[in-house]
This record gives structure tokens, sequence and C-alpha cells, in this order.
């Protein structure tokens, strides 16, 4: 009999690409319209009722810069949601594969970070609030797959490939950051790497889904420049520090994921050619 998998955060840029990449299966697509899930009965009930086989959580707060001031909201939906769906996967006998960011991690690491990394302390809230739903996943859900990445984009969200393709179109030169490290990652590559778990029974545990970079990752300046090469836009590039750029939210300097588990991911920038051809067909 096809697997039940109910996608959480279903319109969301990942959520998108991922039911697509499973239209075979049974999917219930849920997203806030159908489920609040930092309301623990809702999450209760309504999963329950539905028995999935599985369930994938791509719901999140992501605004990064606003989890510094809507800190309740984060740990609602980043940390206790997360506690909820945990209690309600373990209730049912549900496997719940949740994702997770390269935000966890302190960020001082050149080489990067492999699964069994302890080096957490976040630099922002929002790494702090997706740290405390990690927690809380391993401690009561028995059945998980955590599936950290990082750096995502893709058709159906704000992300930075789109930004600088928008302000190519508009300036001639540009400033951009050059020393935050990480790995620019598709997420029709995650959605991928997410139906090779489903397919490949694997054990439980963590596990790190990022398309592949030199070790250490690159840099934001460097993945902009290959931006505009494979869009050809003629831009005069700088680099610069990100006291440049200052933000609410203070950036790890190193964040980049080392994929040890699963078969590696293709390179970053067959990625983002992939990318830009895909988009250009919307
Ligand atoms: N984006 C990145 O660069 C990045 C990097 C590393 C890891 N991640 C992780 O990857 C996952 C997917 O990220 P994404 O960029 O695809 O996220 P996204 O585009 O922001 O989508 C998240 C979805 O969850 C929904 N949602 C928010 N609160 C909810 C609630 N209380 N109940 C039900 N649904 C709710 C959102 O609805 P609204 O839009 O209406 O709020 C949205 O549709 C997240 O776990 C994120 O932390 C993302």
């Amino acid at each position: 009999m096809e697997r039940k998998i109910l996608i959480i955060g279903a319109k969301g840029m990942l959520g998108q690409d991922l039911a697509n990449i499973l239209s075979n299966f049974d999917l219930a697509l849920w997203d806030k319209q159908e489920i609040d899930i930092t309301d623990e009965y809702q999450v209760k009930t309504k999963i329950s009722a539905l028995s999935p086989d599985f369930i994938i959580n791509c719901a999140a707060y992501t605004a990064v810069d606003d989890c510094e001031k809507n800190k309740d909201l984060a740990l609602a939906v980043n940390n206790r949601a997360v506690g909820y769906l945990a209690q309600t996967a373990k209730k049912t006998g549900t496997i719940l594969i949740h994702i997770s960011t390269d935000y966890v991690f302190n960020g001082q690491n050149k080489d990067g970070y492999e699964e069994n990394s302890q080096a957490f302390d976040p630099v922002n809230f929002y790494g702090e609030s997706k740290l405390l739903g990690e927690k809380d996943l391993q401690l009561i859900a028995p059945q998980f797959y955590l599936l950290r990445t990082s750096w995502l984009y893709g058709k159906n969200g704000k992300n930075f490939v789109e930004t600088m393709i928008k302000l190519g179109k508009e300036q001639k030169e540009l400033k951009v950051v050059n020393d935050q490290f990480g790995k620019p990652t598709y997420t029709v590559d995650l959605a991928r790497q997410i139906l090779y778990i489903l397919n490949n029974n694997l054990p439980f545990g963590i596990y790190h889904a990022v398309n592949e970079t030199k070790i250490g990752g690159i840099s934001w300046y460097d993945f902009a420049r290959k931006i505009f090469e494979l869009a050809n836009l003629n831009v005069k590039l700088e680099p610069c520090d990100s006291r440049v750029y200052p933000m609410p939210a203070k950036r790890p300097q190193y964040s980049a994921l080392i994929n040890t588990k699963l078969p590696p991911m293709r390179d970053w920038q067959d990625a983002l050619a992939d990318y830009l051809k895909e988009r250009e067909k919307i």
C-alpha cells in the first residue's frame, strides 16, 4: 500500500518543491490554513485523525532578522511546535522528518560541521529557536530524521538568487559580503534527498543535506559572482565585509555543513545553473 505522507509548510519554498518531487505518494499538503502547528490541540487531533506514515515538517518561522524582535513567535514555531509534532509522532508511531539549519552552530569552524558536531551556541535567535526545536525532537520522537540544510533557494520563495537578479537588473555596481561562508542549496535537490531517505530505510538520526562546494563553503560574494555570470548580468561586483551591511540578526561567519552520511549532492554551480534555467520557464 502507498505510504501516506503529510507535508507541513507545504506552501513554503521547500514545501512546494517537495510536494512536486513526492507527487507519486499519497500526500496531504498542509500549511497555515489547514493547521497551526503552534496550537498543541490542533496538532494532536488533526494529525492523529489523518494518521500518516510520515510527517515532513517544512514549516518554520524563517525570517531571521524578525526572529530577533519576535522571540515568542520564533519559540512557538521553531521550538514548541516541533515538540508537539514529536509527541504526536511518538503516540501514533509516525516517522517524523524535520528540517533544521546550519545556524544552530557557532560559526567559528572554518572547515565546517559534521552531523555529530556539538559546536552549538548559535549567534542569532533564529538559530537558538531552531536548536531548541532540534533538542525537543531528539528527546521526544523515537523515530526521526533531523535534516540540516543551508542557504536555500528555490522558485517558490524569497531567496538570495532572486534578490541578486533583481538588484543586478537595477544597478550597475554592487557590494556583496565576502566574510561569511556556507553552502547554497537548491530546494529541488534537497527534496530529492528527502525522497532518498523515504526510499532507503536509513537509520534514524541527524543528516546534512547541502549542495557540495569546496571545503569550508563559499562566500555570498562568490555566490553572487556566479549568479551574475550564469544569468548574463553585467554588474561590477565588489567584495566587502559584513560591517557594510549591518543586520538586526548576526550571521555565523563559517557555517558549512559537511555531509558524511547521505550520498553527496551535486556541485552548487550545477544546481544553480539548473535553477536559473528552470526559473526562465515560469
Ligand atoms: N530558507 C533558508 O535559507 C533555510 C536555510 C536553512 C534551513 N532552512 C529550514 O528549511 C525549512 C524550510 O524553509 P523554507 O525557506 O522553505 O521556509 P518558508 O518558505 O518560510 O516556508 C515555511 C512555511 O511554513 C508556514 N508556517 C509558518 N508558521 C506556521 C504555523 N504556525 N503553522 C503552519 N505553517 C506555518 C509558512 O507560512 P507563512 O509564509 O504564511 O508564514 C510557510 O508556508 C525550515 O525548517 C527552515 O528553518 C531554511
